[in-house]
């Protein structure tokens, strides 16, 4: 099998075929978070490191207006194409999530499945919070998922998707490579096996990710006043069941309010 060492960001067509069909169950729970949390209406929406736009996409469909960034020019390329199909305005652009600005507030932002874990340094996540907090109007909220560590107990470390269009598979897998607890930087390896009936080809791809325990997420966010921790939920994303966050706390997603 053909074999590259190449981020899989760069191949949208793939992110997007494994993980764009899983959208309903925290899209609906977006939804409720936002009728909960938010003060005032929710019309605008923002979603930082939006990558293939899976969730914008439909967000814009539920008569949202919503628009996205992300740092990876062919995710957003993808992302404005889909959207440009479906009749709606390419609402997505390239950016870094650590510093960019807005023309207008919006009233909620969303950010899942680890994105925010790719600001590698305090000082990255500190300034995406302030560039949020820019971009967020007062009473509105910031809802970010990601995988905390776990003070105890064991981590979720292993993961495999597998997904099917036609006549093309892919089937991915996840493992740990290392982590170092003094720097806090971990590095997962990422497969993905892609089959078609003209050849196969493997990507190889590495993430580094920044590691939080729960207290050190709480003593980031004091760093940017306008945001508090209101509430959080995990990842059953059920909007009716807050969590109450403790030592084995591993899957959050955390409600900040913009104060
Ligand atoms: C796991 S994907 C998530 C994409 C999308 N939010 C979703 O739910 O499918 C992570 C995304 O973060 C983007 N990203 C990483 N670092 C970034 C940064 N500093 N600014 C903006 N986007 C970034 C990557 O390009 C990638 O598209």
């Amino acid at each position: 099998m053909q074999t590259v060492a190449e981020s899989i960001y760069d191949h949208p067509t793939y992110y997007d075929l494994i993980f764009g069909s899983d959208w309903v169950t925290e899209f609906r729970f977006l939804e409720k978070v936002f009728q909960k949390h938010v003060r005032g209406k929710t019309r605008r929406l923002l979603e930082p490191a939006c990558g293939t736009g899976r969730l914008l996409y439909r967000m814009l469909k539920a008569n949202y207006h919503c628009e996205g960034l992300d740092l990876n020019d062919k995710a957003v390329d993808f992302c404005n194409k889909r959207l440009e199909r479906h009749g709606y305005k390419p609402t997505a652009f390239v950016a870094n999530m650590c510093d960019f600005t807005v023309k207008k507030p919006f009233d909620a932002a969303f950010n899942t499945i680890n994105s925010f874990r790719h600001l590698t340094t305090e000082a990255m996540a500190v300034a995406h919070l302030r560039a949020m907090a820019a971009a967020i109007r007062p009473g509105g909220i910031y809802a970010l998922g990601f995988h905390l560590t776990p003070l105890v107990g064991p981590t979720t470390d292993e993961e495999s998707w597998t997904a099917r269009r036609g006549h093309l598979q892919v089937n991915t897998h996840m493992w740990p490579r290392d982590k170092d607890p003094k720097t806090r930087i971990e590095r997962f390896n990422l497969r993905f096996d892609i089959y078609r009936p003209t050849g196969s080809m493997r990507i190889d791809d590495c993430l580094v990710l920044r590691s939080y325990t729960y207290k050190q997420f709480a003593a980031m966010v004091k760093k940017v006043p306008e945001w508090t921790i209101e509430n959080a939920y995990d990842f059953s994303y059920d909007a009716d069941e807050p969590i109450e966050i403790d030592e084995t706390t591993e899957d959050i997603v955390y409600i900040l309010k913009r104060q």
